[in-house]
């Protein structure tokens, strides 16, 4: 009896959750449910089969999720090839080696057997990101789905990128045109957890002047990376693959890879931040999840302001 009054609860709950419109965007917890049961399976098996095989396409799947919602909203953007014509996002220097789209791909093609014509791409690369933290140790958490594919995929709009350059400052500011506070934008930067940046990005603050924020020895460390040449990768923090606070106790060390990271700590701004996550792994797991739902809702398109592409890498 209790049993049973709990359990409905619960469902009721869920109900509501599931329910719940995010914005005016349509969006909701149980999208697929009736239409596509098997989409967040399907992807979640995909992704983790690819991911035991190569690990580091983790940190590359949350880098694409993040420049598709940064540039024209998460409307899967990003994964349009270039036409005669029109160069797309993928294929800007700003793109800095995103990848992972024969992966997604591959999701695409089984959903298109499933269910023809109902997950947009932008849903699978959001869930594919959401899949690759959890495998990697970081947050489990639930995402809002529903947001249809767009039509435009312009290199010039990359500009709006954040760059590497950036100090604690721009990026406060940057961040704050999406709504983003400065507390959602290093915990967004906690994803630099995962994954590597090439000599290229971080090669300016080795000379002239070196970058005095960086501690020496680290600075011995990256040049080293950079004698294998531009393209050379150097690991953000010690666990490249794991999804952990050890990028913020890095920050502490003056161990920060790109100056946008080291800013973090130098700044007053938002060095209290840094401190907290780098002691306080749950603290940066919970406001992590919180801001990436957040950037995962960054403009949508919903119902007729966006299509199902049919093939993630062309317009219908
Ligand atoms: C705060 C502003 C940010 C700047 C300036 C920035 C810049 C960069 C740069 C320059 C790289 C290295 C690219 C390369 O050399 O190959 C990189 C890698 C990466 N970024 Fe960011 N990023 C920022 C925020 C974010 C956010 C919000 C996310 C996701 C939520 C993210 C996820 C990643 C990941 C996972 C990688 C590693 C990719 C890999 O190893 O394949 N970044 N970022
Ligand atoms: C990224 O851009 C570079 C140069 O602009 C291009 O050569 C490369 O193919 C692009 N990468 C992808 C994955 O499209
Ligand atoms: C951050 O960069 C901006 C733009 O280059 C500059 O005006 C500002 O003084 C910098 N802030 C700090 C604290 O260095």
């Amino acid at each position: 009896m209790v049993l049973a009054n709990f359990l409905g609860v619960v469902l009721l709950m869920e109900l509501i959750a599931g329910g719940y419109r995010f914005g005016a965007d349509g969006l909701s917890m149980n999208y697929y449910v009736f239409n596509c049961p098997l989409a967040e399976p399907i992807v979640r098996s995909t992704v983790t089969s690819a991911l035991q095989s190569d690990p580091t396409l983790a940190a590359a799947l949350v880098r694409m999720h993040f420049h598709d919602c940064w540039i024209q909203g998460c409307d899967g953007s990003i994964l349009l090839d270039s036409t005669k014509g029109n160069t797309a996002e993928k294929d800007s220097p700003g793109n800095l080696s995103v990848r992972g789209f024969e992966l997604i791909d591959d999701v695409k093609e089984q959903l298109e057997n499933q269910c023809p014509g109902v997950v947009s791409c932008a849903d699978i690369v959001a869930m594919a990101a959401r899949e690759a933290v959890s495998w990697s140790g970081g947050p489990v958490y639930d995402i809002p789905k529903g947001r249809k594919d767009g039509r435009r995929s312009k290199i010039e709009d990359t500009i709006n990128l954040p760059f590497p350059t950036f100090n604690a400052s721009e990026l406060v500011r940057v961040f704050g045109q999406r709504g983003f506070s400065a507390q959602d934008m290093v915990a967004l930067s906690g994803a630099h957890t995962l994954g590597v940046a090439r000599c290229s990005s971080f090669k300016t603050r080795l000379s002239d002047p070196v970058d005095p924020t960086m501690d020496s020895d680290f600075s011995k460390a990256l040049a080293k990376t950079c004698s294998g040449g531009d393209n050379a990768e150097q690991p953000f923090d010690v666990t490249r693959n794991n999804f952990d606070s050890f990028y913020f106790q890095a920050l502490q060390r003056k161990a920060g890879v790109l100056f946008s990271d080291q800013t973090l700590y130098n700044s007053p701004k938002t060095k209290a931040i840094v401190n907290n996550y780098a002691m306080n792994q749950a603290m940066f797991f919970f406001d992590f999840q919180q801001a990436m739902v957040k950037m995962s809702l960054l403009d949508v398109k919903e119902g007729s302001k966006g299509e199902v592409r049919a093939d993630c890498r062309k317009v219908n």
